[in-house]
């Protein structure tokens, strides 16, 4: 009995400091928890008044917004005016800029023509004379390798010399020889040259020689070629492979032959062309004319481009 006494007591001991120690731990855990659970009311205290900050914020970059919104419909308004007026001053701009790109080409024209020897175009033929004093403004020397002659020096208007230097050369590159008999001739030498045809053949020489004043050899602009094939010579000239080469591509150059078979002036000189211009040759070339078939009014719509 007393055996079984203390064990009773010694049990009830262990169970009531199990049951304290069950207790403090719990009491202890509970503790713990309510302090988490103030952590995280504070947290949540926090994050709303986080919220209601940013829900004011909100509220306010709405308010902007719509201030923005409403200027931004204000400023299409008068953005929309605004172009409008650009729109039409662009347009008073390009019109006069086009005004001002018309008047200055006029004038472009204008000065390009007045700068370009009427004289050049002219039919001197037997039908306007050349003032004793005409003289092409400049006359270069043509290259001694092109004459036929190397001692005696020919000149050329300084504006047909590279039309006559590249008709020389193709020729030369399509294997033809082509010599410079003769090129400018002053009023006097043309006048000199006159009176010996005319001592040698009197009035027989009107046919094929021009009294000064009449020649278009004293424009500078006009050549009489010859060929190794004649020896330099004129009379046969109709015959060479030198002519049938300028028949064929004179044109490109701006060359036209002056005095064809049959023409009212001369004897036909089939060595003699004068520069008219690569426009003006062409279309004679296209229509099979010639330049004295033309009236002056139509031969003067190519000085603008004579030497384009
Ligand atoms: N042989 C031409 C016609 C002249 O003398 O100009
Ligand atoms: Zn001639």
């Amino acid at each position: 009995m007393e055996k079984h006494a203390k064990t009773y007591v010694y049990g009830s001991l262990l169970l009531i400091v199990i049951l304290v120690g069950l207790l403090f731990y719990g009491y202890n855990n509970l503790t713990k928890l309510k302090d988490a659970y103030t952590a995280r009311g504070t947290e949540l205290e926090a994050t709303k008044e986080t919220l209601s900050t940013e829900k004011e914020r909100a509220s306010n970059l709405e308010a902007i917004i719509e201030i923005i919104k409403q200027e931004f419909a204000l400023s299409e308004e008068n953005g929309s005016e605004l172009l409008g007026l650009l729109k039409a001053e662009k347009e008073r701009n390009q019109e006069f800029e086009d005004q001002i790109t018309g008047i200055s080409g006029t004038v472009g024209l204008l000065d390009k023509l007045s700068k370009t020897d009427p004289q050049l175009l002219q039919k001197y033929s037997k039908i306007y004379f050349l003032n004793e004093n005409y003289m092409p403004g400049v006359v270069l020397e043509i290259p001694k390798e092109f004459r036929r002659d190397g001692n005696t020096s020919l000149f050329i208007h300084e504006k047909v010399a590279p039309f006559l230097t590249d008709l020389l050369k193709r020729a030369d590159r399509d294997g033809i020889s082509l010599l410079v008999a003769s090129a400018y001739r002053s009023f006097d030498e043309q006048g000199s040259l006159k009176n010996g045809y005319s001592v040698q053949y009197g009035t027989g020489a009107n046919s094929f020689s021009a009294d000064q004043g009449y020649s278009e050899h004293q424009l500078g602009t006009t050549i009489d070629f010859t060929t190794t094939e004649i020896n330099g010579t004129l009379y046969d000239f109709e015959t060479t492979k030198a002519y049938a080469w300028l028949l064929k591509n004179a044109y490109r150059y701006g060359f036209a032959l002056s005095y064809p078979k049959d023409n009212t002036y001369y004897v036909f000189e089939p060595w003699h062309w004068r520069f008219v211009g690569t426009d003006l040759a062409r279309d004679l070339n296209r229509d099979n004319k010639y330049f004295y078939d033309l009236s002056q009014r139509e031969i003067d719509a190519y000085l603008i481009s004579l030497f384009d």
